[in-house]
């Protein structure tokens, strides 16, 4: 029987759309250093580290930039993207996502967040979502980004839960990853065609109730604890 005491999340892309804002900073930073790139190229910068993805697109562009002077470009990403996270309020939670927080708490399950971001708990206040988590794991907490599963094993340490006992929600193919090699369950929000290795993939948080998730995770795993 499944056991499940605590739920972690992602925030970019599960709790709020952020990629936009992200993108919109990332290009402007690559149109000064005389590049560009696409909303299709944005897509392979989710739930990567903010120096992974400059390293990213300085390869997209064919450029180098010598170590020293990446962390002066990634401040400079980074002041923008702030300006706009800083407007962000409660309107840009991604719909269904507060009440189904608020049924986890009903229940007494732990929540987690399990985020890349370095602004992670900046944007969390923003919007109001405070109250809710009993742990946030960031971007600066950790030494190995996804897919390695250090975000997600921290988080579980940090709600005193074994792995087995934690849902992992993650929209990045590279979450997925993390949150299964770290020995929990993962539930990708989004594509099937992207998530496809979760073990099982919702579009969003809408039409999503916990009881009823539970027991299609359940279903699933029957076959692999017999
Ligand atoms: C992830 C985003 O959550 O955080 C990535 O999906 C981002 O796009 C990464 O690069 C790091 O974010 P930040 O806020 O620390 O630059
Ligand atoms: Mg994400």
């Amino acid at each position: 029987m499944l056991n499940i005491k605590a739920c972690i999340f992602d925030l970019d892309g599960v709790i709020v759309d952020t990629a936009g804002y992200h993108f919109k900073a990332w290009r402007r930073l690559a149109n000064e250093l005389g590049t560009d790139f696409t909303k299709e190229d944005n897509e392979k910068l989710k739930g990567v580290s903010r120096r992974g993805s400059l390293d990213l697109i300085l390869k997209w562009g064919n450029l180098t930039i010598p170590e020293e002077e990446k962390t002066a470009l990634t401040d400079r990403k980074n002041g923008w993207y702030v300006e706009q996270i800083n407007k962000m309020t409660a309107e840009e939670i991604l719909p269904g996502v507060e009440r189904f927080l608020a049924s986890l708490k009903e229940r007494g399950i732990k929540i987690g967040l399990g985020s890349a971001s370095r602004n992670a708990p900046n944007i969390i206040k923003r919007v109001g979502l405070e109250e809710y988590f009993d742990s946030m794991i960031d971007g600066g907490m950790v030494s190995k980004g996804k897919p390695d599963p250090e975000t997600f094993l921290k988080g579980a340490a940090a709600l005193g839960v074994l792995p087995a006992n934690t849902i992992v929600f993650e929209d990045a193919a590279k979450g997925v990853t993390a949150a299964i090699d770290g020995g929990m369950l993962a539930v990708g929000v989004g594509k099937e065609e992207v998530l496809g290795h979760a073990h099982f993939v919702v579009p969003g948080f809408e039409n999503l109730e916990y009881d009823v998730l539970l027991e299609i995770l359940q279903e699933r795993m029957l076959p692999i604890q017999n």
